[in-house]
């Protein structure tokens, strides 16, 4: 059995208190820092950028950041990203003119690298790249906002995709995102899901004061 991850979207965090919603949720058995960059063009909103990112390295967290680009175009955000600490960066493949090259450059910068699919892009955009590939991630919302609704087709995407990872022997992180909640994961799960980004289901919890605020959903997952 591979092991899961938890990662919470910190889209759903409070942006004025970041760093202490980051340390928080990570101190509460949290894996992975999901990291949403929308550029209200090829989504429609607006978030933030490597300068964050960079922000969080200094203000000492140290678990992977993991990347998740909604932008166009992709290529010159990679270099930023690299340089602002990131672990993990993905992209939307029709997002990129040349989806090889960025794989590469992400790779290039020690960074691994992930194809990102909304509902309704085909799992063939990974043909021919799956060897510079270290993560698959399935959108089961349509990208822009968080607190939309799971997309039920996803499980059976996530099948297939586990499939394909199977398939290629290699060490790939099969992520979904959206709509993620307790009385589903395990479902998810089952559907070969090993990486689960949560965000309005994390950070709902109110009392800012109680730094265990998050201990209970995370657990619960
Ligand atoms: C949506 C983002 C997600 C979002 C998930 O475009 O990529 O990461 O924050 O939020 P929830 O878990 O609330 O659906
Ligand atoms: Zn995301």
């Amino acid at each position: 059995t591979r092991d899961f991850l938890i990662a919470p979207s910190i889209l759903s965090a409070d942006f004025a208190r970041l760093g202490q919603e980051v340390d928080d949720v990570l101190a509460s058995g949290a894996d992975i820092v999901h990291f949403d960059v929308m550029d209200n063009h090829y989504v429609p909103n607006l978030t933030i950028g490597p300068m964050v990112c960079q922000a969080l390295r200094h203000h000492g967290v140290t678990a992977p950041i993991d990347v998740h680009l909604m932008v166009r175009p992709v290529d010159r955000l990679i270099g930023d990203f690299i340089d602002a600490g990131a672990s993990i960066i993905t992209f939307h493949p029709e997002a990129s003119d040349h989806i090889d090259r960025s794989l590469q450059l992400i790779r290039d910068g020690g960074c691994r690298a992930g194809l990102v699919f909304n509902p309704a892009t085909p799992l063939s955009y990974l043909d021919y790249v799956m060897d510079k590939v270290d993560m698959v991630l399935l959108m089961s919302v349509n990208p822009g906002f968080g607190g939309q609704s799971f997309i039920p087709a996803t499980l059976d995407k996530l099948r297939e995709a586990r499939r394909r990872i199977d398939a290629s022997g290699r060490d790939i992180r099969l992520e979904v995102d959206g709509g993620v909640k307790v009385d589903n994961i395990a479902e998810i799960a089952r559907a070969g899901a090993d990486t689960f980004v949560a965000g309005s289901a994390v950070f709902k919890a109110s009392n800012a004061a109680d730094p265990h605020r998050y201990d209970g959903v995370i657990r619960e997952f």
